[in-house]
């Protein structure tokens, strides 16, 4: 691992990265991986089969590199859409605990932090960690008012080993992508820059703070807190947060003991995640049972916003495309988006169209109680594999936000259908954009906003007639208002005609009875778009 004590410059950097790099490779030769090295170049030539590369040799590998690599292979953990489920089995055994520090070292952070000594700030200050991490590692302490904290230590040197180790890793994935087909397919440069940002944020501890603040703020409203941070006395180093008082989430006997209503806090949870990402854009990346409490006042707490993820407009409007194409049996236009999701590779377009087809047809007359979740995942993970389309990382993302989320609602109710919890979403996003008393204040801005909207996705009100037509909804939606939409998006300037057309979709959509999943993101989609159109105004 690099030292920190050394002097800097660009000449101790690349000594300092040499040796680091010459000990990796002696780490690919304890794990049985020279193989491996050879074929990135870097070892000695031999040519040895890649399938040699056993996941558990290579998760072995990452752990003994240090924490860059195995926050790495946790993230490729999550990528069911690139990587065969024994791989994602031995990189999720991947942990990113490490022994504390002991508060020698501690302590001269902290009272640097707060410019004094830690007695003029706290009252009490455990010295025996609560949790550490790679990055960070959290005590838990009293300040002089009497306010329960929870105090955030950034282990020092940590941003230098970050920066090396960031450095090599690219480096070999450079490498790799060059010259080892089977690694280039999974776009590592594009992975492991995304993995970096993420990583910077991550380092920085009052970009915590600032996302807890924002985030916490859309979930106020919902029965979901979370903690208030000290900005005073928080920075890049250290953060200082309230501490939440109640059931840990992973901690469901004492759940039951207290007869919290789990199923009523599974929903509220479920809505969270929901919400954060499709209506606030902007949401907590990691919300499994570690950082979730059942609070004492009944409500759920969300805390460690290390990691939080962005849902751009640009791809709520392909989520809202390929809803819609996926609702209405159209497997041209999930092709469509799915080749622009992967960069346009080079696929046998008929074959996958008729991939497709058997997979939406095998759930689209389900209902939705039958629907296994689970199943649908994998089956389309293994469609994304077999056809090489790999999902964009931010999408990546929301994907096992999703995933980390409805694994949690399952532990706590096993008959929770995160699927429903979609429909009052869909009615809520359509409800809020399109109430009447709002339409009419601002019909003039919605029109004007629908006219625009219809120059950019001209198929939109075609799509939404088709799913209509297939039946999946069970809506009235009135011809007249159908087609007095297309005609008012078809013309230039917006039509006045479009405000009642609008409402009529909404009103018949609120009216959806029957919910298959179909409907339901067809439902969704209608709304996301709706929204928008408002939205962009
Ligand atoms: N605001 C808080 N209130 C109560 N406990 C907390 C709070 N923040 C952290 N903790 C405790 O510290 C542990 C680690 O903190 P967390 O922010 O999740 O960091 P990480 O998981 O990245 O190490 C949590 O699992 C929880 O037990
Ligand atoms: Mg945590």
């Amino acid at each position: 691992m690099a030292d920190p004590g050394r002097s800097d410059g660009p000449a101790a950097t690349a000594l300092r990265e040499r040796d680091r790099f010459a000990q990796i490779l002696v780490l690919f030769g304890r794990h049985g991986l020279k193989g491996l090295a050879a074929r990135l170049g870097v070892g000695a030539a031999r040519e040895e089969p890649l399938e040699n590369a056993r996941p558990e040799a290579v998760v072995a590998l990452l752990r003994d590199i240090g924490p860059v690599a195995v926050k790495f292979g946790q993230i490729l953990a999550m990528r069911s859409d690139l990587l065969e489920p024994e791989w994602v089995d031995a990189l999720s055994r991947l942990q990113d605990r490490v022994p504390p520090l002991a508060f020698d070292v501690v302590r001269p952070l902290i009272e640097e932090a707060i410019g004094g000594p830690i007695e003029s700030c706290f009252s009490h200050f455990d010295e025996k960690a609560i949790a550490a991490a790679s990055i960070a590692q959290v005590h838990a302490a009293t300040l002089l008012d009497g306010r329960d904290v929870i105090v955030k230590v950034r282990r020092p040197g940590i941003e230098r080993i970050v920066d090396a180790d960031l450095r090599i890793l690219r480096r070999l994935a450079r490498i790799a992508e060059r010259r080892i087909p089977e690694i280039a397919r999974l776009k590592p440069d594009e992975l492991l820059r995304h993995f970096a940002e993420s990583l910077d944020r991550e380092m920085d501890l009052s970009a915590e703070a600032r996302a807890s603040d924002s985030i916490g703020a859309f979930l106020k409203d919902m029965g979901v807190r979370t903690a208030r941070f000290d900005w005073e006395l928080s920075g890049r180093r250290v953060n200082i947060q309230q501490r939440l008082r109640g059931v840990p989430a992973t901690d469901l006997e004492a759940a039951r003991r207290r007869n919290l209503d789990l199923t009523a806090l599974a929903s509220t949870y479920a809505q969270a995640v929901l919400r954060m990402i499709v209506i606030n854009g902007h949401f907590h990346a990691d919300p499994h049972p570690g950082n979730v409490f059942f609070l004492d006042d009944g409500t759920l707490g969300l805390i460690d916003f290390g990691a939080v993820g962005t849902l751009l407009p640009r791809r709520r409007q392909e989520l809202v495309r390929l809803g819609l194409a996926i609702a209405s049996e159209d497997t041209g236009g999930v092709v469509d988006i799915l080749m622009l999701w992967a960069g346009d590779p080079d696929v046998d377009r008929i074959r996958l169209e008729e991939a497709l087809a058997e997979l939406i047809d095998r759930f689209s007359n389900v209902l939705l109680e039958q629907i296994d979740l689970g199943d649908i995942f994998q089956r389309v993970f293994t469609l994304l594999r077999e056809f090489h389309l790999a999902l964009p990382p931010d999408l990546a993302l929301v994907l096992r936000t999703l995933l980390t989320a409805e694994g949690f609602v399952r532990r706590i109710d096993p008959t929770f259908d995160i699927a429903r919890e979609l429909a009052p979403l869909a009615r809520d996003l359509m409800r809020e954009r399109t109430s009447p008393a709002r339409l009419r204040g601002e019909a003039g801005k919605l029109l004007a906003a629908l006219g625009r909207a219809a120059l950019s996705t001209p198929s939109l009100v075609g799509q939404i007639e088709k799913v209509a037509r297939t039946g999946s909804i069970t809506v009235t939606l009135a011809p007249r208002d159908l087609e007095r939409l297309r005609a008012g998006l078809g013309a230039s300037r917006a039509n006045a005609q479009l405000y009642p057309a609008a409402f009529g979709i909404s009103a018949a959509i609120v009216f959806a009875s029957e919910p298959l999943l179909a409907a339901l993101l067809a439902l969704l989609s209608v709304g996301l778009a709706i929204s928008d159109w408002v939205r962009r105004r």
